[in-house]
Formats: C-alpha cells, sequence, structure tokens
C-alpha cells in the first residue's frame, strides 16, 4: 500500500484555499517546535459563521494536506463546529496518515482554535479558556525510534 493516501497527495499537490486574508477577524499561528513546520490561518467571521478562511504552511506534504482539508472542513460552517474539528477528523477526511505524520494534522487543529481565539479576543468576546487549553502543555509526543 502507499504511504500516503490519494486524497493526501491531491490536497499536497492541489492545496484549497491557500494565501491569506488581509481583512482576517483572526488569525492564528502554530508551530511544531521538533520538526519546525508552522501554520497560519487566516478566518473571516460573518454573524456566527466562517464565511472564509486561507492558510499559508511552511511544512511537510501532510501539514499542508491537513490545512487543506481542515480549511475546507470549517468554511461556510458555525465557529462552534469548527471549534470541535480534531486532527483525528482531519486525518481521517485525508483516508488517514502514517502514525508519524498524525501531528502534522495536529497542527491544522490547533492553527483553527488560535484563529478563532484571535477572533474572540479583537473582538471581546467572553469565552471559556478552558477550550484554547495552551498547545505546549498537551503538546503530542512522538515516540523516536
Ligand atoms: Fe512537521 Fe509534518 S513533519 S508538520
Amino acid at each position: 500500500m502507499a504511504l500516503y493516501s490519494e486524497k493526501v497527495m491531491d490536497h499536497f499537490t492541489n492545496p484549497r484555499n491557500v494565501g491569506k486574508l488581509d481583512d482576517a477577524d483572526g488569525i492564528g499561528e502554530v508551530g511544531n517546535a521538533k520538526c519546525g513546520d508552522i501554520m497560519k490561518i487566516y478566518i473571516k467571521v460573518e454573524g456566527d459563521i466562517i464565511s472564509d478562511v486561507k492558510f499559508n504552511t511552511f511544512g511537510c506534504g501532510s501539514a499542508i494536506a491537513s490545512s487543506s482539508m481542515a480549511t475546507e472542513m470549517i468554511k461556510g460552517k458555525p465557529i462552534s463546529e469548527a471549534l470541535e474539528l480534531t486532527n483525528k477528523a482531519v486525518a481521517e477526511a485525508l483516508d488517514g496518515l502514517p502514525a508519524h505524520k498524525l501531528h502534522c494534522s495536529v497542527l491544522a487543529e490547533e492553527a483553527i482554535r488560535a484563529a478563532i481565539k484571535d477572533y474572540y479576543d479583537k473582538r471581546g468576546i467572553a469565552y471559556d479558556k478552558a477550550q484554547f487549553p495552551d498547545p505546549h502543555e498537551e503538546e503530542e509526543h512522538v515516540e523516536e525510534d
């Protein structure tokens, strides 16, 4: 079996929603200290809906495919739904990622949450801090061989 699914290859070679939003309502930037990859997600919010989303990912193919898929999954959706998006759901939507690449999809989940938190902060919207744990405190520990 190929290491990467067709969906991963498709979203890597033809990523959706690449770029930046100059008038973004929220921007989330996260990185993985181990591999040095960085992901930035921009969201535009209308009412309670994420009306537009773009990303810039300086990272591996799995991180780019995860960003592409994750942005597709939250576009046009309520913020509450975007907050529930897990890296597992992103990886499943991509028909799976190799185990040692699962942490790449974690970046997408974290970047979306960071963008929503930024939106709340900028608008002065109150939120439950427990919804936005510091990603570094729960950083995924990938076993080294
Ligand atoms: Fe860094 Fe994939 S190896 S995010």
